[in-house]
């Protein structure tokens, strides 16, 4: 049995859950089930990232502690993933007690190992990113390129990593595809951002109390007081902590979206190539859900929630919709009335009405003798290259040729003038393509697939996407 090790990127707790955040969980909770299906060892990871500065000030801006905050956050988020059907083996909060004694340990070692040092930091930092920028890549107004947010400038005595080491063994494992980056576009995007020269990056900060211990500043408090590690270095080491114990090192898949490519492409492996760790074997980049043309995001005041997607189409339309229209690795432009369409065309219409008019003659006609379910073989490979679209098409094709097939054949004339064997099968044909739908889309829409199986053996026909009116 081979063993399948997949990733969400863990999220901030100052934002609520929203169409982004879900469509990258459930890209991870779609290849969960589909690996699961092959017989595959799964263990899929996701959580969420509550220390550093920009949750503080969340928590400060709303009068509680940032420990309230992100109880309440996290709770929300663990909560609509269940309500979607998004099933992680864990949940992982970066103030669960693990995380911090394994952060600290790491980080420990790496500084024995001699791969950090202390130093002087002075330079832009973007509390909204979390992230230090150069000014030549900020805004006119020295505002951040995602947020539109002010910078700040800060002089720390910081800890420093020394990625500088790591240029060329990066170059070429990337390069090499040992550590595989997809799409390709963003394998080159960092292969050359890696050639134009890493620096040494600072892994602690020096006045953000919310924050991990940095353990060798203040041993006799633990650290407290002393410095935090900065945020986003141990938020990348919860992909190591969650995986503690369980044999399935390295991460088969890692999904991640493009704002946050660098790193997971660059800062991430060379923290484990510090640890002498194996590196994950395949990373995801996926793009974004723009809103007419804008990012979204909570300073935009633009977001849409999974919650307002499912009053619409509920769990099971919307786990097919977010990925049916939209080609994963790029950006897609979300709208309803353009979803809409696609869930009466394609929902409503096509899969909907052929299980519904293929269960009446079933029921009219005659009970389809039917065999084992075939899995739909091309579906299943698009699947393996993460191409959800390319997935989804392939079953659709299967829907499309299916309501040809009835059209073409009009049982309802020909169980007349044909006999008995040509109705048998008519029926048997008929019944394996919806079997072979069932097993296609089971990943994307698990209840959908059950609902096939079962209205096949009851003939008792249920509306599978009810029409938007
Ligand atoms: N906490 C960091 C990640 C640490 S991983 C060790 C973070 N969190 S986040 O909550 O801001 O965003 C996480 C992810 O949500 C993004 O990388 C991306 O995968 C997803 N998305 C956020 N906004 C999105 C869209 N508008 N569209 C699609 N996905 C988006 O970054």
């Amino acid at each position: 049995m081979a063993k399948f090790y997949v990733t969400t990127p863990i999220y901030y707790v100052n934002d609520r859950p929203h169409i982004g955040h879900f469509y990258t969980t459930l890209v991870a909770d779609i290849l969960a089930r589909f690996h699961k299906k092959q017989g595959d060892d799964v263990f899929f990871l996701t959580g969420t990232d509550e220390h550093g500065a920009k949750v503080a000030q969340a928590a400060k801006q709303a009068g509680k502690t940032p420990k309230q905050l992100a109880d309440e956050v996290a709770a929300e988020f663990r909560q609509e993933w269940d309500s979607f059907e998004i099933k992680p083996n864990r949940f992982i909060r970066t103030t669960d007690e693990d995380h911090i004694k394994f952060s600290q340990n790491f980080l420990t070692k790496l500084n024995e190992k001699g791969f950090l040092y202390k130093g002087s930091y002075e330079g832009l930092y973007c509390v909204a990113c979390e992230a230090y920028y150069k000014p030549e890549e900020l805004l006119p107004g020295n505002l951040d390129p995602v947020h539109r947010q002010p910078v700040e400038r800060v002089k720390e005595a910081v800890w420093f990593f020394k990625l500088s080491q790591f240029q060329n063994q990066l170059i070429d494992l990337i390069g090499r595809g040992v550590f595989a980056i997809q799409p390709e576009s963003r394998r080159n995007e960092v292969l050359s951002f890696i050639k134009g020269g890493l620096k040494d990056i600072p892994i602690t900060r020096s006045k953000v109390e919310w924050g991990i211990p940095v353990p060798w500043e203040n041993p006799a408090s633990g650290g407290a007081g002393g410095q935090t590690f900065y945020v986003w270095i141990e938020a990348l080491l919860n992909y190591l902590t969650g995986a503690e114990g369980k044999k399935i090192w390295p991460p088969d898949l890692q999904i991640i979206g493009k704002d946050i490519l660098r790193f997971h492409a660059v800062i991430w492996p060379a923290l484990l190539l510090a640890a002498e760790l194996p590196l994950p074997k395949k990373l995801v980049v996926h793009g974004f859900f723009t809103i007419n043309g804008e990012k979204m995001s909570k300073t935009m005041g633009n977001v849409i929630t999974p919650r307002e997607l499912i009053d619409r189409y509920g769990v099971e339309a919307s786990r097919i919709l977010l990925f049916l229209p939209f080609s994963f690795g790029e950006d897609g432009n979300f709208s309803f009335e353009f979803l809409d369409r696609e869930y009466n065309s394609r929902l409503a219409n096509d899969l909907g009405n052929l299980l519904q008019r293929s269960i009446v003659l079933f029921s009219k006609l005659s009970k389809p003798n039917f065999s084992v379910e075939v899995s739909c073989a091309e579906a299943d490979v698009k699947l393996k290259e993460v191409d959800f679209k390319g997935a989804l098409e392939s079953i659709f094709r299967i829907v499309n040729e299916a309501n040809q097939y009835i059209d073409r054949e009009e049982p309802w004339k020909k169980y007349k003038t044909e006999g008995s064997d040509w109705l048998a099968e008519f029926t048997r044909s008929l019944a394996n393509r919806l079997l072979t739908i069932a097993s296609g889309i089971e990943p994307f829409a698990p209840k959908t697939a059950a609902a096939i199986r079962t209205q096949l053996k009851t003939l008792k026909p249920k509306p599978l996407f009810p029409k938007l009116i």
